[in-house]
């Protein structure tokens, strides 16, 4: 008799027992084994009994056969491959492979010639490595700019309206007459998707939500083919947000997505999309894949406003094709975050907080500091202080301060006005002169990035894999 607490130890178990029940070879002992399972899944299996062989199956969770000249690869994303690969097939649910040592590989119960029309030219085709810096993480921040020129190329164009391409005039008709507009990500992502909502119900005065995928999911929202469902997700393997857009589309919404992987699940589940091309993001904490998704959402919502012919002003438009050039100046800010970054590096808490446009970035900030620096840190609107979390102010302790540029600026003060005087260390972040409130959690938010990265360095965390957690979390 097997007990176990660990599914993953389930599996080989299962499968030696088929194995030793007889009839047939190590890919026939999986497949009796997996029909006896259920959940997700991505398995590769190898035996001493079959050298030759690696049989992989997967079912809500994603493997990729990577193709290269004289070998095989088997990875659940295709960054792995380093640019190795001159092919790829991503598994569908429940298929089963058998990779060879002589170079050969079969779908089970596909023909090679339906295989070969499924291969892919891979999505990553270079090896990804650092650039000479010490993390990736922080080559992933500073190639901000760069991820904000990508972004905006072929879609915006001074005096021109945005475009997207893939948005055929049926989707862009759905689009205009939406009853409403659901953004739905998991972590950063709904950070993105949360400030995507505040651009778009200002410029269009469509009704838009931010939703964390599983509580949209299990919260069998009443959702009709009169909205629109848009997931936000950085890999695009996000078993959460995946499973939301499953839903949206059962209801009949029009389904569309925001990612940075070409080819991924979520690519494959919508009717139309935006791709980021921020480049490979391979540290676990999102950072140019944030700032480009709220860029995304930003031309998505102007699009909006033009197709419903609501005023969009010249001067944000102009503001956004700025974005590489005022998020280069905000890197150049670095040393100063770097030197308050030490200064606070033996902090047990930290209270980060935003409001209006701010209050996205000022959650994002948080979680990043909770990622990478392990510091109990809470995100909030500055106007939620007074309502509880100023119990956690104590002198010394640190307070960010995502600062607006517009309305709100004055009642932020009086906020930051009720920590100091209980003795909290107010640390601001300002936006650049006349910088409109929309773009502050773009153009702020290396500045957090930077934040985090440096107190994590600083308490010696391993910033591009901390401990517990995943860059795609496929599973739910
Ligand atoms: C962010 O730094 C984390 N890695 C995590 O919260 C991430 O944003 C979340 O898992 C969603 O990932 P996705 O964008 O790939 O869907």
């Amino acid at each position: 008799m097997f007990r176990s607490e660990t599914d993953t130890e389930v599996l080989p178990h299962l499968i030696e027992r088929e194995l030793k029940a007889g009839g047939g070879d190590l890919e026939q002992a999986v497949i009796r084994a997996l029909s006896l399972v259920e959940g997700a899944y991505a398995i590769a299996v190898v035996s001493a009994d079959y050298p030759d062989e690696i049989v992989a199956a997967c079912n809500s969770s994603p493997l990729v056969v990577g193709i290269g000249e004289k070998e095989l690869y088997l990875a659940s994303d295709e960054l792995a491959f380093g640019g190795k690969v001159g092919a790829v097939a991503h598994l569908k649910d429940g298929e089963v492979v058998v990779l060879k040592r002589n170079g050969s590989y079969t779908f089970r119960g596909i023909p090679l010639s339906e295989v070969k029309t499924r291969l892919e030219k891979p999505s990553v085709v270079d090896e990804v490595n650092k650039g000479g810096h010490a993390h990736y993480m922080y080559k992933e921040i500073l190639e901000q700019p760069q991820a904000m020129r990508n972004v905006l190329a072929g879609r915006l164009r001074e005096g021109n309206p945005v475009t997207f391409g893939g948005f055929t005039p049926d989707i862009e008709g759905r689009l205009r007459d939406a009853r409403r507009i659901t953004l739905v990500g998991c972590g950063t992502s709904l950070f993105a998707a949360m400030a995507g909502k505040a651009f778009t119900e200002r410029l269009s005065g469509v009704v838009c939500e931010a939703e964390q995928a599983a509580e949209f999911y299990y919260r069998d929202p009443a959702i009709t083919s009169g909205d629109v469902v848009i997931g936000i997700s950085q890999s695009g393997e996000t078993a959460d947000t995946l499973r939301a857009m499953t839903l949206a589309k059962e209801r009949h919404a029009l389904c569309l997505g925001v990612t940075n992987r070409v080819g991924s699940a979520l690519s494959k589940r919508v009717r139309a999309g935006i791709y980021l091309h921020a480049g490979p993001e391979v540290a676990v904490a999102s950072t140019k894949a944030f700032t480009a998704q709220a860029a995304a959402l930003m031309l998505l919502a102007v699009h909006l406003a033009e197709l419903k012919k609501c005023p969009v002003s010249e001067e944000l438009v102009g503001r956004l094709l700025l974005l590489p050039a005022l998020m280069a100046d905000t890197l150049r800010k670095e040393d100063e975050i770097k030197r308050i970054a030490y200064q606070c590096k033996d902090a047990k808490r930290m209270i980060v907080i935003g409001r209006g446009y701010g209050l996205p970035l000022a959650l994002e900030a948080a979680l990043k500091i909770r990622e990478v620096a392990y510091i109990d840190a809470h995100g909030l609107s500055a106007s939620e202080l007074k309502h509880g979390t100023l119990a956690l102010v104590e002198p010394g302790v640190p307070v960010v301060a995502v600062m607006p540029s517009g309305a709100l600026r004055d009642k932020m003060l009086s906020n930051l006005e009720e920590v100091k005087a209980r003795g909290g260390r107010v640390i601001l972040l300002e936006p650049p002169q006349d910088l409109p409130d929309e773009l502050v959690p773009i153009v702020l938010a290396p500045l957090v990035q930077l934040l985090a990265y440096h107190l994590g360095v600083a308490r010696g965390v391993d910033v591009d894999q901390p401990r517990n957690l995943a860059k795609s979390v496929t599973v739910e």
